[in-house]
């Protein structure tokens, strides 16, 4: 995938590419196969849908009742779905994941002054719904097994001003809710989850989103759960929830004290119409995703220089929302990584060499100089705000990631052998590849 290919169009594309490869004959073996055939059917779509989503959205629609301030029951009935599926108390559906997060800090009060810790690897949605709150972002890096935000790093960047952990449980897989979750016990700091990618995930078999005081997700038209936009926060905290209700709907000051704040983050009768029929094949769905991901690793992990992430101890189910692994060139002849991915692409395995230094990223730089900033913490502190948030873990997790899409886990067993069979193939050819 060329560098400039961001992460959704790459989401997008990964089913098409496949599909263009045309398709004659599968490898039936469940080890890794030295000469890889073609696919023996085309690579799922996304979104999936069928009459259960077009007689939903037509339901709204002849129902005239489009919102949930027009007396439409749709996005309560999704609510209620959502929480109890991952057995939280309580549901906000919001207009986005991002929205939930802003949502999330602005029931918490976040705001100018308040530093919030956050990985590198993740989206930069991460950080823009704390920037939209004038909250500051402190990196912690990331652990070099899971890919997750290192809680040990976590620790040494509180400060007295640090008001939210904000861990992001990244492809889908949780982080270490464990080491974070008595960490911010201990420093009497609250746990926020970004969950964006991680509808049903599991932490020590408890869904994720309400290990924290909260948790939010991301409806997203990539995401595993999908009303092409859309977001949900989880809490078992009725305080909280009522708070985050009333920020997120003008006029909603009728459970919690209003602090002034707010904005319509509000999830329309449409989105949470789809959203319940798209519910309908999630559990199946993330079934398959599981079996394929663990039959996909139990084969690359044969092949010397491929380690696909570890899930944290303690982690009981990933979302796969990514299925993503380490690539060491060394173990490939030299061949680089954009090579590694070109020669892959040929094989009709469409991969992503997945996120860059997002701490190092102008967009992440310019915070710096931004006189917001510089006013509210001060330009000494924005002085050093780059080299604060250096991750250097990370930066080496960058050069040598390489995702595939959660549509390649609703594939077949077959095809997990075929994918393993042509990074197999790629070795053998690496001298060869790395030379031209
Ligand atoms: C980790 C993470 N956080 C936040 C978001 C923001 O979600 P949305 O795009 O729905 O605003 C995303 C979406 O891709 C994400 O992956």
């Amino acid at each position: 995938m060329p560098r400039s290919l961001s992460r959704r169009s790459f989401l997008g594309r990964a089913a098409g590419a496949s599909v263009a490869l045309g398709a004659t004959r599968a490898l039936a073996a469940d080890t890794v196969a030295a000469k890889p055939a073609p696919l023996t059917k085309p690579v799922s779509e996304w979104p999936l849908w069928d009459n259960r989503d077009e007689t939903a959205l037509l339901d709204v629609l002849r129902s005239g009742k489009w919102g949930r301030t027009s007396g439409g029951a749709r996005v309560r009935e999704f609510e209620a779905a959502w929480a109890q599926r991952m057995k939280a108390k309580y549901c906000v559906a919001t207009s986005s994941g991002t929205t939930a997060l802003l949502t999330a800090m602005g029931a918490l009060n976040i705001g100018p002054g308040d530093e919030v810790i956050m990985p590198p690897y993740t989206f930069v949605a991460t950080f823009n719904a704390i920037t939209a709150s004038f909250a500051l972002p402190v990196f912690a890096d990331t652990d070099a097994a899971t890919f997750q935000i290192d809680p040990a790093k976590m620790a040494e960047a509180i400060t007295p001003a640090t008001k939210l952990l904000l861990p992001v449980h990244i492809a889908g897989s949780p982080a270490d809710l464990d080491s974070i979750g008595a960490l911010a016990k201990a420093r009497g700091i609250t746990l926020l989850e970004d969950a964006c990618q991680a509808p049903l995930a599991e932490w020590r078999g408890q869904p994720v989103g309400t290990v924290g005081l909260g948790g939010c997700f991301s409806f997203q038209a990539s995401k595993n759960l999908t009303s092409g936009e859309g977001g949900a926060i989880l809490t078992n905290d009725e305080t909280f929830a009522n708070f985050c209700y009333d920020f997120h709907t003008p006029g909603g000051a009728k459970k919690s004290v209003s602090r002034g704040r707010g904005a319509n983050y509000r999830l329309t009768e449409f989105q949470a119409a789809l959203l319940s029929a798209q519910m309908t094949r999630l559990e199946e769905q993330a079934k398959t995703r599981d079996a394929n991901a663990a039959h996909l690793s139990g084969l690359l992990r044969q092949i010397p220089g491929i380690a696909p992430a570890a899930l944290p101890a303690g982690s009981t189910r990933s979302a796969w929302h990514l299925y993503m692994f380490r690539y060491d060139a060394t173990k490939f002849a030299g061949l680089s990584r954009a090579k590694f991915l070109q020669a892959l692409a040929k094989e009709g395995v469409a991969a992503s060499s997945g996120y860059t230094a997002l701490n190092t990223t102008a967009h992440v730089r310019a915070l710096a100089d931004n006189p917001h900033y510089q006013r509210i913490y001060g330009k000494e502190t924005m002085a050093r705000y780059v080299e604060r948030n250096q991750c250097p873990v990370n930066d080496r997790l960058v050069e040598e990631a390489v995702w595939l899409s959660q549509t390649k886990l609703l594939m077949s067993r077959d095809e997990m052998a075929r994918i393993a069979g042509a990074v197999a193939s790629v070795q053998k050819r690496a001298g060869d590849l790395a030379r031209t």
